[in-house]
């Protein structure tokens, strides 16, 4: 054979080789554009091509605005990866956290676990497995159980408030210009630590984070990068094998140090009314290393988005001075012959201002702005009035519809009385059409948030007595307000410093 025989001969399978690297993708973006069973929903044509833009978005932390800003262009249906659809429509939480035929099973490539760590309520995905674990839970969230955890919570909110007092007057001027985001998290993060394990973290003892829950935010982060691998198995295998065996220890520390505070909370001999006290009471018990899993993520989910949303509602008060003193009125007017120790969630329930700001906060800063992946049942189901293959992942943007003109008027405004009772039963109301059902924050159906009465309660609490103690402002200098808008989502919301100028309330 001679040398161009030869060459002719190799090049013929590498050449095919090459064709078939270049024809696949071309392909696949036909075949993505034009036949795939999504290609009547709307969405950008890049977007339905390949699943890149959506990874990007979501590493950079933007994924919420931007699927905003594709909603507005393209409707409350969206398709936002070649097999993935989200929705902007009221009607889609029933059809897809409440559909009739039973729900909608969690996508497990946002709940993968770690090849040594136990299961738990959040990352269940099998419905039996995830009621067992709920069922053991439940008992430590219902009103009675909240009544007689109320005694640890208004202890945490009474140091929050003496710690903030001594920061004022420890200051030259009578006014303390703070960061109060971190106190949010300080009292949020102590009161789940008294009511999870029988221990606070010492963030307001100590004015600091506890080391535990500044490494944990580094992790929610680390977590939303992990899972944007998971849609290439080959970078997820890759990126694996490159963790440092440090990074991997210091994981498992953090985890060890929750396993060591559950087994300290189980050796109590003494009877106290938390959350852990009924899942031990419970007759066919949670194995340890479940309960372990379940208060880790627990830990989270019950004091990082209390937190963000105090955050948030007090960012917009500040800004909107008007509406808060309005507020603040209402809460001083209210207790004004009583002491602050009349504050009691059972009086704090039915103050129409307090609820309607706290609602409006919700509705703007939404801890959780966009609700995680369910995957449509194997033999397709209907979301929408849409019929979708199975298997496909499908989820909700809490943020872009609860921003949505189509569902409440100036829906980018700070308007708490579009939560008023009167908004919704007078017809010359702005607010009359607003559509309240849109705004689900603590989501709906077999896996709606557990713990929306103890949220409930310790943001009416945290919020009224620190007007009932404090006059807040905004900074003199506009540089330094905050819009919300800007901050990024990482699963869940990355905050940066919220400053306020707090002064001893002065009437
Ligand atoms: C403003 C505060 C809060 C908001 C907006 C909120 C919102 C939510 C949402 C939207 C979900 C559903 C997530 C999904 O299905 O992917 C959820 C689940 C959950 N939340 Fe909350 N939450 C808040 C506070 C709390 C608190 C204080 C606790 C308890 C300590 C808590 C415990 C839970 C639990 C246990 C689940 C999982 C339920 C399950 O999978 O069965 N949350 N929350």
């Amino acid at each position: 054979m001679d040398a161009q025989q030869q060459s002719a001969s190799l090049a013929t399978p590498l050449g095919t080789v090459l064709l078939l690297l270049v024809a696949y993708p071309f392909a696949r973006a036909i075949y993505n554009i034009y036949f795939h069973p999504l290609s009547n929903i709307p969405g950008p044509r890049i977007w339905s091509v390949t699943r890149l833009p959506f990874v990007r978005s979501l590493l950079q932390g933007t994924i919420v605005h931007d699927i905003q800003k594709l909603h507005r262009q393209y409707g409350p249906v969206l398709r936002i990866a070649p097999n993935e659809v989200t929705f902007a429509q009221p009607e889609a939480w029933d059809d897809i956290f409440r559909p009739p035929q039973g729900q909608l099973l969690k996508d497990p490539i946002w709940w993968k676990r770690g090849p040594k760590m136990a299961v738990s309520l959040i990352s269940a995905i099998e419905p039996d497995e995830h009621a067992r674990i709920r069922k053991a839970l439940a008992p430590g969230f219902t009103p009675r159980a909240l009544k007689s955890q109320e005694p640890f919570i208004q202890r945490y909110v009474t140091l929050l408030a003496d710690r903030l007092r001594e920061t004022v007057l420890a200051e030259s001027s009578s006014h303390a210009e703070i960061d109060i985001g971190p106190w949010f998290n300080f009292a949020t993060f102590d009161i789940f630590g008294d009511l999870g394990f029988g221990e606070p973290f010492d963030c307001l003892q100590d004015s600091r984070y506890h080391p535990w829950i500044a490494l944990l935010f580094n992790s929610v982060k680390a977590a939303a990068f992990t899972s944007a691998t998971r849609f290439y198995p080959a970078v997820e295998y890759i990126l694996r094998r490159c963790i440092p065996p440090s990074l991997r220890k210091m994981q498992q520390d953090h985890f060890q140090q929750i396993v060591d505070k559950v087994h300290r909370r189980l050796n109590y001999e003494m009877e106290r009314p938390d959350i852990m006290s009924h899942v031990i009471k419970d007759v066919e018990g949670l194995p340890i290393d479940v309960i372990s899993t379940t208060f880790m993520i627990l830990t989270t989910a019950g004091s990082e988005t209390t937190a963000t949303t105090l955050s948030g509602t007090m960012n917009y008060l500040i800004q909107h001075p008007d509406k808060l003193k309005v507020l603040a009125d209402e809460v001083r007017k209210r207790f004004k012959t009583g002491s602050e120790s009349d504050m009691t969630f059972d009086a704090l329930r039915n103050i129409p201002y307090l609820n309607a700001v706290l609602s409006e906060g919700l509705r703007l800063c939404t801890p959780i702005p966009w609700i995680l992946p369910r995957l449509v049942p194997l033999e397709g189901g209907t979301i929408c009035g849409v019929f979708l293959p199975g298997g496909t992942p499908v989820s909700i943007q809490a943020y872009a519809m609860n921003r949505d003109p189509a569902y409440f008027h100036r829906a980018d405004s700070f308007l708490p009385e579009r939560w008023l009772p009167e908004a919704s039963t007078d017809e010359k109301s702005p607010y009359f059409g607003d559509r309240w059902e849109a705004m689900q924050a603590f989501s709906l159906g077999a896996r709606s948030c557990m713990g929306q009465n103890l949220a409930w309660a310790e943001m009416r609490l945290i919020m009224a007595r620190l007007l009932w103690n404090f006059d807040f402002e905004a900074p003199e200098d506009k540089g330094k307000w905050l819009k919300w808008e800007d901050l990024r989502t990482f699963l869940l919301v990355e905050k940066r410093p919220i400053n306020v100028r707090l002064k001893l309330r002065a009437d």
